[in-house]
């Protein structure tokens, strides 16, 4: 009787002990994970005339090591691929079928972050600097932002590949063109590349399987 009295009691020790330790672990996991990264609130009211900015579109390889402030990375990533219609959800550059399958991703000394255009923050992935490996060029490592578009296969259905193949990189061209608009606007240097050791890329950025690295984009103050 005595015996089994005390089975109990151990029992409703263990129970007890290992409800707490899972409170405990998860408190830790939650203190571990990295918070994202809050963008203000992107500023669409300015900008210089369009025609004007048309003109002084060109490409640049030559960065100051100026950082560039939360407010222009923000209006940046919103003119590269920024929800501009909040009722559907649409973004600042066009994608075939509406695919949205680009991904932003920003290399900055701070580290890898994925650009959530929805939510409009950064989703932090790395600690490391990976400027360096987003291009085979030296210049590359000086620009304090690289944004690299990453096309989310998973997202374009089953679609055939000579139309992904030709679909998913015109898409990360208008992004592309829309980051040198900004640019233009801002008097801010930039240059998308092609030159990338996309294997070496893929495997520090930790990507999976159905993703596929396109283009990357250099983008700072210009070196006076
Ligand atoms: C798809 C594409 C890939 C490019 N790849 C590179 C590259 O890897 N490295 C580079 O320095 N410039 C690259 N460029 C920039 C071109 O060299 C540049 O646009 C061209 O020389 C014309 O200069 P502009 O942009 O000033 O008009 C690329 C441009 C495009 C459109």
């Amino acid at each position: 009787m005595r015996r089994r009295f005390l089975m109990k009691r151990i029992r409703f020790l263990l129970l007890f002990l290992s409800v707490a330790l899972s409170f405990v672990c998860s408190d830790l996991v939650a203190a571990q994970e990295p918070k994202p990264l809050l963008l203000p609130k992107p500023q669409i009211d300015g900008g210089r005339p369009l025609m004007q900015v048309l003109k002084d579109r060109r490409s640049s390889r030559e960065f100051s090591p100026e950082k560039l402030s939360d407010q222009i990375l923000s209006n940046l990533l919103w003119a590269a691929s920024g929800v501009n219609m909040p009722d559907s959800g649409r973004r600042t550059a066009p994608s075939a079928r509406n695919w949205q399958e680009i991904d932003v991703y920003v290399a900055m000394a701070e580290g890898l972050y994925l650009y959530d255009a929805k939510a409009h923050q950064l989703t932090p992935l790395l600690k490391e600097d990976i400027r360096a490996v987003t291009g085979t060029q030296p210049y590359v490592k000086d620009a304090p932002i690289n944004l690299v578009y990453v096309a989310d296969y998973s997202k374009t259905g089953k679609a055939p590949s000579e139309e992904r193949d030709l679909f998913c990189p015109a898409d990360a061209g208008i992004i592309s063109q829309n980051v040198y608009l900004f640019c233009a606007s801002e008097g801010l240097a930039t240059v998308v590349r092609g030159l990338i050791d996309r294997p070496a890329l893929a495997k520090v950025m930790k990507l999976r399987s159905d993703q596929g690295i396109i283009l990357s984009q250099s983008v700072g103050y210009p070196r006076k």
